[in-house]
């Protein structure tokens, strides 16, 4: 079975004059155990795609499938639940609490799924930061951190619960040319040996080349 299953999904934003067509029927299927990118320009609906199948918003037409389950029957308990234990989510701009240390904000989502006891949930968030190359900077607030910082912060809360799925919206965009390659080969590596599944939106060609499958979006719809 495949980890996620999309099929026909549209999604209009905006109201009145304003209101666009941000996706316009797009389909596909996610493997566990492999990397995908998504390619296309600004404004052609990756964001877009990515916070729906984040179940952080609903299609208008179309069915989401993580597993055998079907997230349009999900009330919203069931869905948050869901994207809590099996979704990682790094977001485009990263929304880490900034009065919250960098160990802090890994360990939301730990507490959130209640599976670990507190010295647990530190020590793997101590980990996670480490593999990101933070393990110098644990203690620091959100908003004492660069850019590139904090965004690797939010990569490292995003794999927080083991997800099958990482959701990851231009994940190494604010980060030098060592700390792209680390977290990509980091990401990669939880995909190909962990089995977990990674799609990446990514402008970085070179990034995007080297994921197993590569998905050109255009105008709200993926090319074949
Ligand atoms: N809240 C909104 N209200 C109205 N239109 C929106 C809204 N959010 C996005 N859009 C429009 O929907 C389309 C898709 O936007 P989306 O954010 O998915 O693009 P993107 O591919 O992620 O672009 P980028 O590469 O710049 O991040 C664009 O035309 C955008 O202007
Ligand atoms: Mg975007």
């Amino acid at each position: 079975m495949s980890l996620l299953r999309v099929e026909n999904l549209h999604r209009h934003l905006g109201a009145g004059d304003a209101r666009v067509h941000a996706l316009r029927g797009v389909s596909f299927t996610v493997e566990a155990g492999r990397t995908y990118a998504i390619a296309g320009h600004s404004g052609s609906g990756k964001s877009t795609l990515l916070y729906l199948l984040g179940l952080l918003d609903v299609p208008d037409e179309g069915h989401i499938w993580i597993g055998d389950q079907e997230t349009s029957l999900l009330g919203d308990e069931a869905r948050t639940a869901v994207r809590n234990a099996r979704l990682g989510f790094v977001f485009q701009f990263h929304f880490l609490l900034k009065e919250f240390t960098a160990l802090e904000n890994v360990m939301l989502p730990m507490r959130k799924l209640g599976r670990l006891a507190e010295p647990e949930m530190r020590a793997k968030a101590a980990e996670l930061l480490a593999s990101v190359d933070l393990g110098d900077k644990v203690r620091r607030l959100g908003n004492q951190l660069s850019g590139g910082e904090q965004q690797r912060v939010a990569i490292a809360r995003a794999l927080a619960n083991d997800p099958a799925l990482i959701l990851a919206d231009e994940p190494t965009g604010n980060l030098d040319q060592a700390n792209a390659d680390r977290v990509f080969a980091l990401l990669r590596d939880l995909a190909h040996k962990r089995g977990q599944a990674l799609l990446m939106v990514s402008h970085n060609p070179d990034l995007a080349s080297r994921c197993d499958h590569v998905l050109h979006m255009k105008d709200g719809r993926l090319l074949d």
